[in-house]
């Protein structure tokens, strides 16, 4: 077999012909006369025949002992034929097995724990594909939106000596005998950066003790984070909505196949990338779910998965709650100076129930309410020394958010869990394999 190959798409787009692929047998039908393979590579599947009277014994007799998984090179002719699964069959004069595969142990009706199981083998599903494929454009867009905008990329350690996001969720480890953490997110270190590069951002590995097992969280988890100086809280919320816009619109463009894989309903994207987002405040939400829901939540309450989703529902497009009470929200976001009893700070709330994207405020400048806060979190200021001396030597207002990548493509790709929006995923009850 000395064609050139190329890929199953390439294939089905010339249409006709003479043609070498390989792949992996995706499924298999067998009788006297005709052997089916369903081939897949990374681009797509296209069914292949094996007539008995075209192919030499030995090829039929390989054939024959092909199962789901086996790996092969195959040479036939291409044509159209509406029977076949994507619209064109493969009629095989020469093959060549790769290798032999053992009885693949996925199938349908497998429970869902035995499908993250074998996490390893059911990467190779069309669905799992293509939410992978989408998840690289995802990956692609924050970087092109930011280095866009003029922003540096910067890392921060993962390795850190206290919590950016409350003690609760923190992971310790034992660091040569002494106990650290596993970084919640970047942005302390981002607010000592900023001062040398003033736009930054980055994609990188967060940790959470999450001790609820939910559809939505994960305890290692991509984060997409920004952090800007001089940028204001209207332009904090232009940002977030400009990269859910970014976004989205790139999958749309680039993966119309994939979403159609995953059964998206893709005119439940489509609104995020044409119209503004509603903007309103914690209190007009409060007002809002009275009305339209009958829910009475008091006020100082955080908004739960429950009121999240039911706002949700109001709207095709994410929602930008800002100025939440300050009880319920990080020590670092800056109070709102005509309301004392909120902070300058916003969620992005997804469509559909796919609850918190983003989380983004203006940051506190002020060396002694910050203390005051660490304080009142039962969190000792000496641990944040490094974090306080970015306000001893000419602070200035700064802004940033943080997005969960899995949230959002979760949300993009219509999954029912968002450890189906990672490769491998990590949860209270799993770190296998
Ligand atoms: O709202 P969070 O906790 O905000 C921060 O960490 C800020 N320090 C970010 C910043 O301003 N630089 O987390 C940000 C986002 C959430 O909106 C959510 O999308 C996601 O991270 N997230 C999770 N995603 C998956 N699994 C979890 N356990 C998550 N926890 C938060
Ligand atoms: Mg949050």
């Amino acid at each position: 077999m000395k064609d050139k190959f190329i890929s199953i798409k390439e294939a089905m787009n010339k249409g006709k012909g003479k043609v070498s692929i390989r792949g992996w047998v995706y499924r298999e039908r067998k009788s006297n006369k005709f052997i089916f393979f369903v081939v897949r590579d990374s681009t797509n599947i296209i069914q292949c025949v094996i007539k008995n009277e075209n192919v030499s014994k030995e090829i039929w007799d390989a054939a024959d002992k092909v199962l789901i998984e086996t790996s092969l090179k195959v040479t036939g002719t291409v044509r159209k034929d509406k029977r076949a699964p994507t619209g064109y069959e493969l009629e095989v004069d020469d093959m060549e097995i790769v290798s032999y595969a053992e009885d693949f142990p996925m199938g349908k009706d497998q429970s869902y724990e035995f499908q993250l199981d074998m996490r390893h083998l059911g990467l190779r599903s069309r669905k799992l594909t293509a939410m992978m494929k989408i998840r690289s454009t995802v990956f692609g867009a924050i970087h092109e939106y930011f280095r866009g905008l003029g922003y540096f990329e910067f890392q921060s350690p993962s390795i850190v000596n206290s919590a950016g996001e409350g003690g609760s969720t923190l992971f310790t480890i034992d660091y040569f005998g002494k106990p650290v953490y596993l970084t919640q997110t970047w942005q302390l270190y981002a607010e000592a950066a900023i001062f040398a590069l003033e736009k930054i951002y980055t994609i990188a590995p967060s940790f959470r003790a999450e001790k609820s097992k939910t559809s939505r969280h994960l305890t290692e988890y991509w984060h997409a984070e920004v952090e800007a100086t001089w940028l204001d809280f209207e332009g904090l919320q232009d940002l977030g909505e400009g990269l859910l816009k970014h976004i989205v619109k790139s999958v749309l463009e680039k993966h119309k196949e994939d979403l159609e894989i995953l059964e998206r309903d893709v005119s439940k994207l489509e609104p995020t990338v044409k119209k503004k987002f509603p903007r309103m405040t914690y209190d007009d939400v409060l007002k809002l779910l009275k009305e339209k829901k009958g829910m009475d939540i008091k006020w100082g309450k955080d908004l739960r998965t429950i009121e999240e989703d039911k706002l949700s529902e109001l709207f095709d497009t994410p929602v930008i709650v800002t100025r939440y009470p300050k009880e319920v929200k990080a020590f670092y976001m800056k109070e709102d100076p005509e309301n004392k009893k909120v902070v300058l700070g916003y969620d992005a709330i997804g469509p559909e129930g796919y609850g918190e994207l983003i989380g983004a405020s203006e940051r506190e400048v002020d060396i002694e309410e910050l203390k005051r806060k660490l304080k009142a979190e039962g969190e000792d200021p000496e641990k944040y020394k490094f974090y306080l001396d970015t306000r001893r030597y000419g602070s200035v207002p700064h802004s940033g958010f943080g997005m969960g990548v899995e949230r959002v493509i979760s949300w993009i790709c219509g999954l029912d869990n968002i450890k189906d929006a990672i490769p491998f995923p990590r949860t209270m009850t799993r770190t296998n394999p």
